[in-house]
């Protein structure tokens, strides 16, 4: 029997209704579809998150000092080798609530990079991002993606990861079939065992 494979969908939009949490419930679908298990953690869930203080702590001792709700996630993090970040553009870049969750993966930037931990990464690790805006500007999608990218680098996921954006969407209203069937069968393919 092959072994189950687990997907983590780490929603970066406070918006429980919006237009990338039903996306991200569509690619959860395929997911599913695809045998493998969904947890979804959103930010939308957890109101009592911290930014990044740069108090320097963790790159001391590998650990954020600040107690939070990001205890959450960190653990997540630890027991998750398939992430998939969902978020909707606030001015160009992850909400800002959805930011402190990048920002406090500083503490894994620490142990990668400062105390010389976690060099090689878990086998497996695999990331994907799911972005939407409203608008649909050229350069879009530049700035989320690049603070994906190091935050996946600071959890030692490879550099490359899937990506699928959507532009025009100002709600979940919106979405064209289309879209959610590329959404489905992005996920169908993320949540693949291999
Ligand atoms: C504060 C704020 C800032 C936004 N900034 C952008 C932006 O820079 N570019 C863009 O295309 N859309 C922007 N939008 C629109 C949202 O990205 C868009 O409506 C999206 O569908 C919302 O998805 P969500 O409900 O999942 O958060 C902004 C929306 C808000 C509320």
């Amino acid at each position: 029997m092959p072994k189950v494979s687990r997907v983590l969908g780490l929603h970066l939009s406070p918006n429980k209704k919006g237009t990338s949490r039903v996306l991200l419930d569509k690619f959860a679908n395929g997911v599913v579809e695809a045998g493998s298990e969904f947890t979804l953690l959103s930010i939308s869930d957890y109101p009592n998150l911290s930014g990044c203080v740069a108090c320097g702590a963790c790159s001391k001792t590998g650990q954020c000092r600040i107690t939070d709700d990001m205890e959450v996630f960190y653990q997540a993090f630890d027991e998750n080798v398939k992430i998939v970040v969902a978020s909707s553009l606030f001015f160009y870049d992850v909400p800002a609530q959805g930011k402190a969750v990048i920002d406090r993966s500083q503490a894994y930037w620490s142990r990668r990079y400062v105390l010389g931990q976690n060099q090689t990464g878990k086998e497996g690790a695999k990331g994907f991002l799911l972005a939407v805006g409203a608008t649909k500007g050229k350069d879009l999608f530049t700035p989320v993606s690049l603070s994906v990218k190091y935050f996946f680098d600071a959890l030692a996921f490879p550099k490359k990861f899937g990506t699928l954006f959507f532009k025009s969407l100002e709600g979940p209203a919106d979405i064209s079939e289309e879209q959610f069937l590329q959404t489905r069968a992005a996920g169908f393919e993320f949540g693949s065992p291999f």
